[in-house]
């Protein structure tokens, strides 16, 4: 099946929060949808295997904080590529705690806190409804970032917990290139990465060379 139409769905960029007992949990997310309108209920897809999805089942509630273009690429390098489970990837960027739940506090166009009002498991995943209990930090400055902005101005990938994760083809077009692949965030590196300093480090997750494998 050609999954390339599926490509065509537009998305936002996210930082989900919840509560880990007192602590900041959360990750980057892009399925999120507002469903219903009264006292409106919103949809977030969340991969089993991610922290964050205990942690908003356990708790029961999550915060919301809507990407900007403006936001620095390092917040979703952190936030979208490395697990609570293994660090606490909240050292790393600006927020506030509002009700126990992480709010990021630099270049995002707004925020929401939601109360989980129901689950539905699906394969892989977890979608999360959630009611909207209070919103703030609205800003109408700088436009919220798109997924498709992610892609193609930010030049970032999606892991593979991502829903809308898809495999990088590496085709034979240009048999003679040499070509690097992130192991950890599929980052495709064309050309020879023997020849980058030995601090080099992958643009989308951070990691060093060591984490690159030739393809
Ligand atoms: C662009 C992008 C979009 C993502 N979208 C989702 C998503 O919608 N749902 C999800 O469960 N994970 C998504 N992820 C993956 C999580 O952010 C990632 O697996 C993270 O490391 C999980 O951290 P945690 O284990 O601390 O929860 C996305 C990541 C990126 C970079």
């Amino acid at each position: 099946m050609d999954l390339k139409p599926l490509m065509q769905l537009s998305y936002g960029m996210y930082v989900v929060g919840a509560d880990d007992n007192g602590k900041p949990a959360g990750c980057i997310v892009n399925t999120i949808s507002q469903i219903t309108s009264e006292n409106p209920i919103v949809a977030l897809s969340m991969n089993k295997n991610n922290y964050t999805h205990d942690v908003i089942l356990n708790s029961g509630k999550f915060s919301v904080s809507i990407l900007s273009e403006q936001t620095d690429p390092t917040v979703i390098s952190y936030m979208g590529f490395s697990s609570g489970r293994d660090t606490n990837k909240f050292e790393q960027v600006a927020y506030r705690m509002v009700e126990d739940m992480p709010v990021l506090t630099d270049h995002i166009s707004g925020a929401f806190l939601c109360k989980v009002v129901g689950s539905y498991e699906v394969e892989t995943h977890t979608i999360i409804l959630g009611r909207v209990v209070d919103t703030f930090d609205y800003n109408d400055d700088i436009p919220p970032m798109s997924y498709r902005y992610y892609h193609q101005v930010v030049k970032g990938k999606a892991p593979k917990n991502a829903p809308t994760y898809v495999k990088e083809e590496v085709t034979a077009e240009q048999p003679e290139e040499e070509i690097y692949v992130c192991t950890v965030c599929g980052y495709v590196y064309h050309g020879d990465l023997t020849k980058e300093p030995d601090d080099y480090v992958c643009p989308i997750c951070k990691q060093g060379k060591d984490k690159f494998v030739k393809k």
